[in-house]
């Protein structure tokens, strides 16, 4: 088959197209021709060595596919070849076949394409475990959402529509802006040219958001949090600008909450709960409530220049590598 290969981490550019050996399912894994691989700013570290988690050189990038299924490892249960799945996993999945833990497996139904399957769990389960679980968001309040176009901002705003929050996106350009109020968003915000924290205590008549959904981190951070409500919830996501380091006393002048979002984590300590967040986004995909944005593609000789667009901020929605 025929895969990215990583051969010592460094620029994205240095990736390679390689033929190599086609991967055997191990015991409890699925082995799946890749029809869409998402691309994700984890994905953009590793080939740097700048991620938690540390592949081993040489490696195929690529955390999440979605696929058919060509063979069942050892003791899989639950899946037949044929199946149309979504899975993720660490590494692997930009290449024509990717074996992945059948655990992280779930049915794509026929009414989704391979594309919108991609990146639900890792986009919408982060948002869904993070904005329901982990913050409290009830219908009625205001939810803040920086980095608000990309692919986990977005999901935010979506399932944050349903929910029944009003929701305010934040993004670096006018173009990003306006992609939030196409899906959904009730006001947008460009903290390239406005001022974040008054745009939003001006939208929210002082009051200042109830939720923020933060994976952006960076200078963002601390302006996001000055307008945070009293009593709001604050969910770190990610760092995409930085780790940034906070104030103090601006929780304690709020009454207000941070709160840490780890969705991988929690998938692994807490099964059963991860097993509730993934059928309840399976039932939302059934429905057609939820679906990856799709805005880009590439082939797996230019996984390189995804990797690129996502770390310069060029990419909207979600982006994918389809082999
Ligand atoms: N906590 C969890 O469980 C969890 C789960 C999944 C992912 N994450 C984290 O969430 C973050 C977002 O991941 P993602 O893959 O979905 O990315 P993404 O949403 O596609 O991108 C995030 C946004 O970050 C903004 N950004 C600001 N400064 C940036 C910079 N210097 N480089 C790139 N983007 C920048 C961009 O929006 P603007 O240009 O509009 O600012 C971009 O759209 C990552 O840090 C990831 O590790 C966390």
């Amino acid at each position: 088959m025929r895969a990215v290969i990583c051969k010592s981490f460094g620029p994205p550019e240095n990736l390679v197209v390689e033929e190599v050996d086609d991967p055997i399912p191990g015991p409890g894994q699925l082995l799946v021709e890749v029809r869409a691989a998402g691309v994700t700013f984890p994905d953009a570290l590793m080939v740097e060595d700048k991620y938690q988690y540390h592949p081993v050189p040489p490696y195929t990038p690529g955390g999440e596919v979605a696929g058919v299924v060509r063979a069942l490892g050892e003791g899989v249960e639950g899946f037949a070849v044929g199946d149309r799945v979504s899975a993720g996993s660490a590494e692997g999945g930009f290449a024509e076949l990717s074996a992945v833990g059948a655990g992280s497996a779930r049915v794509v139904s026929d009414a989704m394409s391979f594309e919108e399957a991609v990146g639900i769990s890792y986009s919408f389960g982060t948002a869904l475990y993070g904005l329901r679980d982990r913050g409290n968001l009830q219908a009625g309040e205001t939810l803040l959402v920086l980095g608000a176009a990309g692919a986990i901002g977005l999901a935010a705003v979506e399932l944050g529509k349903q929910i029944g929050a009003r929701v305010i996106a934040a993004a670096s350009t006018d173009e990003k802006v306006s992609l939030c109020r196409e899906r959904g968003a009730d006001e947008g915000i460009n903290y390239s040219t406005e001022n974040l924290k008054e745009r939003v205590k001006e939208l929210t008549g002082g009051k200042g958001a109830n939720v923020v959904y933060d994976p952006v981190g960076g200078d963002y951070a601390e302006a996001a949090l000055r307008a945070t409500a009293w009593e709001g919830r604050f969910l770190v996501i990610g760092f995409t600008a930085g780790i940034p380091r906070l104030p103090l006393n601006l929780p304690l002048l709020k009454g207000c909450q941070v709160v840490g979002v780890f969705f991988g984590a929690m998938m692994g300590r807490e099964p059963k709960r991860a097993k509730r967040i993934n059928d309840d986004l399976m039932a939302l995909c059934d429905e057609g409530k939820i679906s990856s944005y799709v805005t880009a593609r590439y082939p797996l000789e230019r996984a390189g220049q995804a990797l690129r667009d996502l770390t310069e901020r060029r990419a909207m929605g979600k982006i994918v590598v389809v082999p």
